[in-house]
């Protein structure tokens, strides 16, 4: 089971619509859990199930004993394409996680039942550089990370970096550019500073689009109502960057 992590200091990148088509593009060939972790369930919203995670985010990431974590996963409308739901609960998680021991492992521990479940779990986390931010780091083996090409959008990326190499077994950041509007001088030019710059930057570009918008009124993945749009297209090959990094077949190889 692989665990791919889509995070941002920064909100508002496109983390949660990055998550979703993600998951959907690899539940094409794979079993896939999407797990929201965000008060907002943004992801879950989308994906059409209720946000209601029963026995709420304490029980399941910050309490003792053994999680309940398959009771809690929900079915999407998508073959092999399962959720465990965001829930307002989650806004109360950070306290549980500062009470809690070993807080960092937490998720590790709530994922261990479903290692045989699932081939590949997505987490779609809040921003900012709290415990929960940690602890996705700490259980993810690649980090997905959305960058808005803002003027801004260099320092984003220094503080994951930042964030991340602090961990012990620093995960590898896969990062693509998220709502890029090529009328804008400053976009295209991150466009084409960003890959050939930075290391952890793919020429992967998610424009800025009506289409993605649509995202929330229709309720599905990218690649169910524009499959031939540019978004979907470049969805699809973010998801195959991230299987490639992650992918067992490739990490034999590289040995
Ligand atoms: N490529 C895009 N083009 C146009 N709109 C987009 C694009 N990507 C995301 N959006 C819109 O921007 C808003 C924020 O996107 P999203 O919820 O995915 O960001 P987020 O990083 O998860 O936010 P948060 O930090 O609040 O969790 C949403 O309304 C979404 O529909
Ligand atoms: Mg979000």
């Amino acid at each position: 089971m692989k665990v791919i992590g889509v995070y941002s200091v920064k909100g508002g990148v496109g983390k949660s619509t990055t998550a979703v088509n993600l998951a959907w593009e690899a539940a094409k060939d794979h079993r896939v859990l999407l797990w929201d972790l965000d008060p907002q369930a943004a992801a879950t919203y989308l994906l059409e199930v209720k946000p209601k995670l029963k026995g709420g985010a304490e029980s399941l990431v910050g309490g003792k004993g053994k999680p309940k974590t398959s009771k809690a996963v929900r079915k999407t409308a998508f073959d092999r394409l399962d959720v465990l739901p965001g829930d307002e609960s989650y806004r109360d998680l950070e306290v549980a996680l500062d009470a809690a021991k070993h807080s960092n492992r937490r998720l590790e521990k709530v994922l261990g039942p479903l290692s045989s479940d699932y081939d590949v779990v997505i987490l779609d986390c809040p921003p900012g550089s709290s415990l929960l931010a940690q602890a996705v780091i700490r259980a993810s083996d690649l980090v997905v990370l959305p960058v808005v090409p803002s003027p801004l959008s260099a320092r984003s990326l220094q503080q994951v970096r930042d964030v991340i190499s602090a961990e012990p077994k620093p995960p590898k950041i896969l990062g693509f550019l998220s709502m890029a509007d090529r009328r804008k001088t400053a976009h295209r030019n991150a466009i084409a500073y960003f890959p050939a710059t930075e290391p952890e930057m793919t020429d992967i570009v998610i424009p800025a689009t009506v289409v993605v918008e649509r995202m929330g009124s229709e309720r599905s993945p990218l690649g169910v109502l524009a499959p031939r749009s540019v978004a979907a297209q470049e969805s699809s090959r973010l998801w195959a960057a991230a299987w490639d990094a992650v992918s067992p077949r490739r990490r034999k190889g590289k040995k």
